[in-house]
């Protein structure tokens, strides 16, 4: 396996909160999965967990190389949530056609949050 790509990505966890608060129902069925949603269920720091995994999709946009383009959608790019409270990346339609052309097999993830920051670290390899 080489790396072939990484990505960082930093978010204001208030950003997301804002979104959340003028954008409501939109902006969540947008964003993230129907997997990714129940995630947030039951969370009392709910709004760090969905920065967090906003922070997720823009660092392995930036792992692939491609940027949004391509008609890539946030949804295309999944946080799924291991029982050990790992995450690992699912890419789904236009991202995972990006990924299959670039050589891409797998995107490693890694996220970490405080009350007003989020941060997810992405490496792609192949
Ligand atoms: C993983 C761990 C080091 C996180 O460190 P932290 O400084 O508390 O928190 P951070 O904000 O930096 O990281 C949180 C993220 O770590 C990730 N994480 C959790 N468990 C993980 C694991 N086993 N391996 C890799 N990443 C993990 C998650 O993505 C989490 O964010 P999310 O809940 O939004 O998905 C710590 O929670 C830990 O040791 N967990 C082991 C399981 C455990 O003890 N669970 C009880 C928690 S109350």
């Amino acid at each position: 396996m080489d790396v072939i790509g990484h990505g960082v990505d930093m978010i204001e966890v208030a950003r997301i909160a804002r979104m959340v608060e003028r954008h409501g129902h939109r902006f969540l069925e947008r964003v993230y999965t129907p997997s990714e949603q129940a995630y947030f269920k039951d969370k009392k720091r709910i709004f760090e967990h969905m920065a967090a995994r906003f922070a997720a999709k823009e660092a392995v946009l930036k792992a692939l190389g491609t940027g949004w383009s391509g008609g890539i959608g946030w949804t295309d790019v999944e946080v799924i949530h291991e029982p050990s409270g790992r995450p690992r990346i699912e890419l789904h339609g236009a991202a995972a056609g990006e990924a299959r052309e670039r050589g891409i097999s797998s995107v490693l993830i890694s996220l970490s949050h405080v009350d007003k920051t989020a941060l997810a670290s992405a490496i792609a390899l192949g």
